[in-house]
């Protein structure tokens, strides 16, 4: 492959948005910033620096970065944060990937407005595996906060149910014209009658999955996470923060201006003001010789806020291509089983070293009872590679610490008392793992919870409501063509089965994409050990 080299400063910028102006962290001046555009196998260098006012990381996400996790940039997880007034060097080795990714700061909630595409066409010589495109776009769903983001953060993380909430949604950036001072700056794309897009969608929304959807188009996905699916022609999309997808627009309507638009379609416990209902949108116009309508018309498919059913029956909906050229290789013969509550919980601060300014408990999430905690000020990487101890600890626990009713209503709240640490799990190199995770109903808040895997991508086995049986339950799995990904919704007061190969060696991430609930602490880490030859360990770390 080739090599390429970036440039991204980081540096607080203000925007009018909705009428307010306040100043953000951005890359390169703009949000969304910078695309990645590289060839199947290409390497990138991104030089990082850092002109704000507090410690970033860039992750570069979906990218699987064989062996090189010094790279990877979750903030304590695989590097300390870039501090104000110097860089870092990211290197980003592109394997097996091909679509469309994304990269984003990966430090609280930073990411609202530090991230941007990553498009990977086909390796020179190869082509998609559908009819060459006649051109594309990139369409980010983005969200706006009031103040400033940083502030708001840490506010969240001091007061727990005090939340901080998002004033809106953007496409490319916009709100779009159906939302206040927005008219002029909405998102415009000219398309020609006739021809086919490809879209390359990415939903960069910090705390909600969101509905998406164009007036009298139908949509036609034919990616998803950088690999590629059976196509799914679709009116509506839901998507997962974390997701990408890419996906074929034909412009066979009649001449005339169309709303893009997008709405939230569901989101735990954030019951946001009035934006619930609040569409952000972007236009498409076809050119050519025609009265332009006074306002375009707006997609009547566009499922409503809460329409878990058309979420659901959505998500569903994925396969593999499962082809010659695509095969899929699910594992069989797992090695190590794992069963993971995703809960709202409680902290007990008389017993663990948080604080809170009223009673003795914080609220927080958890995976299996624990609530993640990042080991400032050393990363678990560095601890990891130099053997430095007390760091991290190695009991990450397989199966829930307690057995309960997880999707039933008013479960008591004692059971919801969660441990606080950085408890890691140890994967052998090759061991085959299958990961179930149960969302639970703890404090009446269950939701939908994306699950990210760094340094991996996974195949969605199974999924379903209630509690997971371990005996029926595995006899509806495809085994066949299940889709491969890197972040899937589990969904609502129900559980997600996945399927990994642990064959990159490093330290992982896996976390809740759902911003509020991975900085309160759902998520943990993998340390998938070396292989033994020199090409199954993780290589030398970058130089100081
Ligand atoms: Cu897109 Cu750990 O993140
Ligand atoms: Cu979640």
């Amino acid at each position: 492959g080739e090599v390429h080299y970036y440039e991204f400063v980081l540096a607080e910028k203000n925007f009018t948005k909705l009428c307010n102006t306040t100043s953000k962290l951005v890359v390169n001046g703009s949000t969304p910033g910078p695309v990645i555009r590289v060839h199947k196998g290409d390497t990138v260098y991104v030089n990082v620096h850092n002109q704000g006012y507090y410690g970033v990381t860039i992750h570069w996400h979906g990218v699987k970065q064989p062996r090189n996790p010094w790279s990877d940039g979750p903030e304590y997880i695989t590097q300390c944060p870039i501090e104000p007034g110097s860089n870092f060097t990211y290197e980003v080795i592109f394997s097996t990937e091909e679509g469309t990714l994304w990269w984003h700061a990966h430090s609280d909630w930073t990411r609202a407005y530090v991230h941007g595409a990553i498009v990977i066409l086909p390796a020179i010589g190869t082509t998609y595996p559908f009819p060459k495109p006649d051109d594309e776009d990139i369409i980010i769903l983005g969200s706006l906060y009031s103040g400033n983001l940083k502030a708001n953060v840490d506010y969240d993380l001091t007061y727990g149910a005090d939340l901080p909430h998002s004033i809106g949604y953007t496409i490319n950036g916009e709100p779009g014209d159906l939302c206040p001072c927005s008219k002029e700056t909405t998102y415009r794309r000219v398309v020609d009658h006739g021809k086919t897009y490809l879209l390359r969608l990415v939903n960069s929304v910090v705390a909600a999955d969101m509905f998406f959807a164009i007036a009298e188009h139908n949509l036609t996905i034919v990616g998803m996470d950088a690999n590629y699916i059976k196509p799914i022609t679709t009116s509506y999309i839901m998507i997962s923060p974390g997701q990408t997808m890419d996906i074929l627009l034909t412009a066979n309507q009649t001449l005339g201006h169309y709303y893009i638009a997008a709405r939230q379609s569901w989101s735990t416990i954030v019951e946001i003001t009035d934006f619930d209902h609040v569409n952000a949108t972007a236009i498409i116009e076809y050119r050519g010789n025609y009265t332009i309508p006074l306002s375009p018309s707006f997609p009547s498919t566009l499922p409503t806020y809460k329409d878990l059913k058309a979420a659901i029956r959505f998500s569903n909906l994925f396969r593999s291509l499962a082809s010659k050229d695509h095969p899929v290789n699910v594992p069989l013969n797992i090695t190590t089983r794992m069963y993971v509550t995703l809960s709202f919980s409680l902290i007990d601060c008389q017993n663990s070293t948080c604080t809170t300014l009223g009673g003795g408990e914080l609220l927080a999430t958890s995976a299996n009872n624990i609530s993640w905690s990042n080991p400032v000020p050393t990363d678990i990487l560095q601890a990891y590679y130099r053997n430095i101890s007390g760091v991290y600890t190695t009991d990450f626990p397989d199966q829930p610490l307690y057995y309960y009713n997880f999707t039933a209503d008013d479960l008591p709240d004692d059971i919801a008392i969660t441990d606080i640490g950085s408890k890691v799990k140890v994967l052998n190199y090759n061991e085959v793992v299958e990961v179930v995770f149960q969302g639970a109903n703890l404090m009446s808040a269950s939701g939908t919870h994306p699950m990210h895997l760094h340094g991996h991508s996974f195949y969605v086995v199974g999924s379903g409501f209630g509690n997971y049986n371990n005996e029926t339950d595995p006899k509806t799995f495809n085994l066949v063509d299940p889709v491969e990904v890197n972040t899937f919704g589990v969904p609502k007061n129900g559980w997600l089965a996945i399927r990994f190969v642990a064959n990159n060696p490093g330290v992982w991430f896996w976390h809740c994409h759902i911003d509020r609930h991975m900085t309160w602490g759902m998520a943990a880490v993998f340390i998938v050990k070396n292989g033994g030859t020199a090409e199954t360990s993780i290589r030398k770390p970058p130089p100081h």
